[in-house]
């Protein structure tokens, strides 16, 4: 556990990057630092680590305060990931992974076996091991980062926007790899950001910082979004986040659809009325497109596929959660949501307007469960059985 109590710190030139923060950290929590430039994040991460020291205030890890304790022996406990990585350029990445146990006193020669397995777990090719950082895409080097923190066996890992300088396919690649090896280690981890959505996909729990280095909000992200104990974190999850907060609604019971589909080869002798859409897949089923009427004329007039479809919307994996469904319905051409299986064949479709209607039973049923609880509570207090 790591608790600040009443931490402050002020730099020399007066600036004050973080007032009077208390935090409770729990135990293998994933807690997500997230805020605009400037609130304070990267200070308070640091302070854990004894990088910065506090002006005042009392931190803690595992009931210890962290100013008694010897900065060396701490560190050895934490893990830390930048955004740049930080590799060593002129050391191969098995050597940058292995750099601590060596440091440790482990022979090379076991630390390189052991880094090997690490950067597995972090899915990297282990054909990449003898390769210098430089010789590595942006993601395979914070990959390697990661690799390297997780090397030691820390219990805490600290990330500072270790994923804001990739694209977003690939930072996407990486948060779920995070999740995966999180489900897997079971680390304290504490991640900044400042992407909402970053935040509330990974976080247990989400700490908000706002203007003058002041904590806003401290709690699970679907609480944040539904409610925000700040204007300010109002404006800083946007005016999407009911749309967001979908993300924490399963669409199990969302029906989904018999959907006409056809092969490259048979659009030609597709009959369409106008108005309707029919999914191009290929032989294993992966969509490829939309095609209308206007479409299959310009198939039948020697136009290419590119010219006479249209490019599909995001798609529902099966299993999926709410906002997933809807994004599926509201993103697609043809207004069709396309519901696909863990490879990525289609399954069917999804509607919008059911999508909805499956919002509004929901919260239904969850106002009717709040409500009976409180008339237990009630009807306990008055005779004192329920
Ligand atoms: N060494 C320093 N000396 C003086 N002021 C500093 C120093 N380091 C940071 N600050 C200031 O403290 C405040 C908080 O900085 P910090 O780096 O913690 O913010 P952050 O939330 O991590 O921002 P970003 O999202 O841009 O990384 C900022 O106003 C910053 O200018
Ligand atoms: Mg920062």
């Amino acid at each position: 556990m790591i608790t600040f109590e009443n931490v402050t710190k002020q730099y020399p030139d007066g600036t004050t990057a973080v007032d009077s923060l208390n935090l409770r950290i729990e135990p293998e929590s994933f807690t997500v630092f997230v805020g605009p430039s400037g609130c304070g994040k990267t200070t308070s991460m640091r302070m854990i680590n004894r990088m910065i020291a506090p002006t005042s205030g009392v931190i803690t890890v595992d009931g210890k305060n962290i100013a008694h304790s010897d900065a060396v022996t701490l560190r050895r406990g934490i893990g830390y990931v930048i955004q740049s990585a930080g590799l060593l350029p002129h050391r191969t990445v098995v050597d940058n992974v292995a750099t601590v146990p060596v440091l440790r006193g482990e022979s090379r020669r076991a630390a390189r076996t052991a880094a090997l397995g690490v950067l597995e777990r972090v899915g990297l090719d282990p054909a990449m091991a003898s390769r210098y950082p430089a010789q590595l895409s942006g993601g395979q080097q914070q990959r390697v980062g990661v690799a390297r923190a997780l090397a030691a066996d820390p219990p805490i890992l600290l990330m500072d926007e270790p994923f804001s300088a990739v694209d977003p396919v690939v930072r996407e690649d990486l948060q779920t790899e995070m999740l995966r090896l999180q489900a897997e280690l079971k680390k304290t981890i504490v991640f900044v950001t400042h992407d909402i959505d970053e935040a509330v996909r990974l976080g247990d729990t989400i700490a908000v910082f706002g203007p003058a280095g002041r904590l806003q909000q401290y709690d699970r992200p679907e609480t944040v979004l539904s409610s925000p104990a700040t204007d300010f974190v109002a404006s800083f999850v946007g005016r999407d986040r009911g749309y967001r907060g979908l993300s924490f609604r399963t669409a199990g019971a969302v029906p989904i659809h018999d959907i006409e589909t056809s092969m490259t080869e048979d659009l030609e002798n597709l009959r369409l009325e106008q108005g309707q859409w029919v999914l191009v897949v290929t032989a294993e089923r992966t969509p490829l497109g939309w095609i209308d009427v206007t479409g299959v004329e310009g198939i039948r007039a020697g136009r290419s596929f590119e010219q006479s479809t249209a490019a599909g919307g995001s798609l529902f994996p099966v299993g999926g959660d709410l906002r997933q469904a809807l994004d599926a319905a509201i993103s697609s051409p043809s207004g069709i949501g396309v519901a696909i299986d863990r490879s990525g064949a289609v399954v069917g479709s999804v509607d919008g307007a059911e999508i909805l209607e499956h919002l509004a039973a929901q919260r239904k049923a969850e106002d009717e469960a709040r409500n009976s609880h409180h008339f237990d509570t009630l009807s306990l207090g008055k005779d004192g059985t329920s």
